[in-house]
């Protein structure tokens, strides 16, 4: 199976690609490298032995996306390209919509133009808003706070409706809880520019001194510690449910949606532990106020991806800190330009 990964260079897409190699099927890589490096695809081939193919382009090039696809007799696309801070998304919502929304109606009407009619698409766990009880199962309902969030809403509400049209179409939204952790061998991880926005990349980044202290984002949540309780989920499992994905409703036609988490939750002080555990190294950190617009409490129920796509996360928040770890000493800087 010959598949084409928009934002392959990216954090999960890199892992996607190496879990896709070692499946036995052919990604080729569609990435502008507005946040990832070239160098990434040399990791992925110290890792597997393989060279992936890549073509340096942007989502909204609709020609060279169709020529892509035809050129390499593309079966499937994983969608992973776009903008990710929800903070940035407040300040400039147009770029957002413009990658994110406009970015992927071009990619599918690319498809439709090359025949290419299998889609996975990367949503989040955003989608759920502010839930109202825990855990969350795919039937909640939707809703954004924040541009970031709506883009990846509106994303969802235009595949629908093009799926309605098109019930031939397989469309799979998978919804990511939150990815941590790195490829075992330290050759690939997460790799933020600037100041980190999520928990774990700051929290690796104080332990090996590139910055002083975590500032823990509120505890007098009503959470058992009174900090913020999350579903982190190994980037390598996530890889693995983008496989399963495709196995089993990938030729399928139909509107398939996941959520992918481990169903646990950890708290913010949980993880500072787990990571002070893994790494041997001491984690500084000072509360501080609540960060405007997260949520107190959000793990995933994600049987229906257990029954259905027989996947389940099996990585432990152990392997999650150790493996970020092991990637975060070896390469403090990140990738290499
Ligand atoms: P990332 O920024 O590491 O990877 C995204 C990749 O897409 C980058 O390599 C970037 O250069 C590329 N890209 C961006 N805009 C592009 C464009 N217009 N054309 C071509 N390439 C473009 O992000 P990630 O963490 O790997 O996330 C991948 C996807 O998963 C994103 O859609 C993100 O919204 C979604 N997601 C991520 C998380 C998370 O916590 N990391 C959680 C839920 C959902
Ligand atoms: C954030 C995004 C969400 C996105 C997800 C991707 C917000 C409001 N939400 O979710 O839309 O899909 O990333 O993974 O940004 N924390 C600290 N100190 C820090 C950083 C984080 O205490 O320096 C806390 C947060 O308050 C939260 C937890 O750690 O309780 C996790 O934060 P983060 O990694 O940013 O993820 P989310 O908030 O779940």
């Amino acid at each position: 199976m010959k598949v084409l990964v928009t934002g392959g260079m990216g954090y999960i897409g890199s892992h996607t690609c190496i879990q896709l190699l070692e499946a036995g099927m052919t990604p080729v890589i569609f990435d502008n490298l507005y946040n990832s490096k070239v160098s990434v695809n040399e990791r992925i081939q110290r890792v597997t032995g393989q060279s992936v193919e890549f073509v340096e382009g942007d989502i909204r090039n609709k020609a060279l996306l169709v020529d892509t696809m035809k050129r390499h007799n593309i079966d499937s696309v994983i969608h992973f390209a776009g903008l990710k801070a929800v903070g940035e998304s407040v300040a400039k919502p147009l770029e957002y919509f413009d990658n994110n929304v406009s970015g992927t109606l071009v990619l599918v009407d690319a498809m439709r133009d090359a025949g290419v009619t299998s889609l996975v698409f990367s949503s989040s766990a955003t989608v759920y808003g502010d839930p109202a009880s825990v855990p969350i199962t795919e039937d909640f309902p939707t809703s954004a706070t924040n541009p970031y969030g709506r883009s990846k809403l509106m994303v969802e509400e235009c595949l629908t409706d093009f799926h309605a049209a098109n019930p031939q179409w397989s469309i799979t939204l998978l919804r990511y809880f939150n990815p941590v952790g790195s490829h075992p061998s330290g050759d690939l991880g997460e790799d933020p520019q600037g100041i980190p926005n999520n928990l774990m990349p700051f929290v690796s980044q104080v332990a090996v001194g590139r910055r002083e202290f975590l500032s823990v984002f509120g505890d007098d949540y009503p959470t058992p510690d009174g900090t913020g309780v999350r579903d982190y989920i190994h980037v390598m499992d996530l890889a693995d449910g983008h496989i399963a994905a495709l196995n089993k409703v990938g030729q399928q036609a139909g509107l398939h949606i996941f959520n992918l988490g481990t169903g646990n939750g950890s708290s913010v002080l949980d993880m500072v532990k787990a990571f002070e555990q893994a790494s041997g190294k001491t984690v500084a950190y000072k509360i501080a106020p609540r960060r405007p617009g997260d949520i107190a409490e959000c793990w995933a129920d994600s049987s229906k991806a257990e029954t259905i796509l027989q996947w389940k996360a099996t990585r432990s928040l152990q392997q999650m800190c150790e493996d970020t770890w092991h990637w975060q000493s070896e390469n403090p800087k990140g990738y290499p330009e």
